[in-house]
């Protein structure tokens, strides 16, 4: 999972999977517009998934796409997303247990007119994180970059406090003012429904939890001052 459009240590992951025989799937959701290695996220997997949903670089309202270079697998997920009906003349007959997972024509046309616009929006969303990086260097807070050799989309901007506190002071004045800015997703493993699901120690992650805050991050935001 490329987490807000940043890509995750892709090649490393997919050296350990080639070690171990474990077919790689990608989460892309949050990064089409982002290269690891020059490589666009979502193509070093066997399968990369990205999501168009409506808070995505680009949206066609809902749903999304899957991406593989691997026919066979490209014709099943088309068969399983399409309720798996078997071609025939006239009778209707389903072979698996498929979905309704298409995306309707009329998603598509908007996905396709979102298409031309998305160098558009990359840039403009590049254009903000340099300014909030600049901004957020002159408070001494941490604003969330690229990697090395790695190029974000920065779908989603966020920044990294000193510890809870500071997060919770934070979003306290910034929502006060009016700024939506909101903690990080709560961990998955502290759900409810999950509570008593096997997980491994998370350090780095309750570490994240505590200080990470996601800041807005529209395409039209640039032309706000700072
Ligand atoms: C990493 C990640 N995976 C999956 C999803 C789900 O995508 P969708 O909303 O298109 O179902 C999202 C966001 O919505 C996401 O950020």
């Amino acid at each position: 999972m490329h987490t807000f459009g940043h890509p995750a240590g892709i090649t490393q992951i997919k050296a350990i999977c080639e070690r171990y025989n474990i077919p790689l799937v990608e989460d892309a959701a949050e990064s089409l517009g982002s290269y690891a290695q020059g490589r666009h996220t979502g193509t070093f997997g066997e399968v990369g998934a990205f999501s168009f949903n409506g808070n995505k670089t680009i949206t066609t309202g809902g749903g999304g796409m899957i991406v593989t270079d691997d026919e066979s697998l490209a014709k099943k997920a088309k068969h399983l997303t399409t309720t798996a009906k078997m071609a025939s003349p006239h009778e209707y007959i389903h072979d698996m247990v498929g979905y309704n997972y298409r995306l309707p024509n009329l998603n598509a046309a908007i996905g396709c007119a979102q298409l031309e616009k998305i160098q558009l929006f990359l840039d403009n969303k590049r254009e903000l994180a340099m300014r909030y990086k600049s901004f957020f260097e002159s408070q001494s807070i941490s604003f969330i970059e690229e990697e090395r050799g790695s190029k974000a989309n920065y779908w989603l901007n966020s920044v990294l406090l000193a510890d809870k506190t500071e997060r919770d002071n934070f979003l306290d004045i910034t929502n006060k003012a009016g700024i939506m800015t909101r903690p990080i997703w709560q961990l998955m493993n502290k759900l409810d429904m999950y509570k008593s699901c096997q997980t491994e120690i998370l350090t780095n992650s309750y570490w994240l939890e505590e200080r990470i805050v996601n800041i807005p991050s529209s395409v039209r935001l640039k032309n706000h001052v700072l």
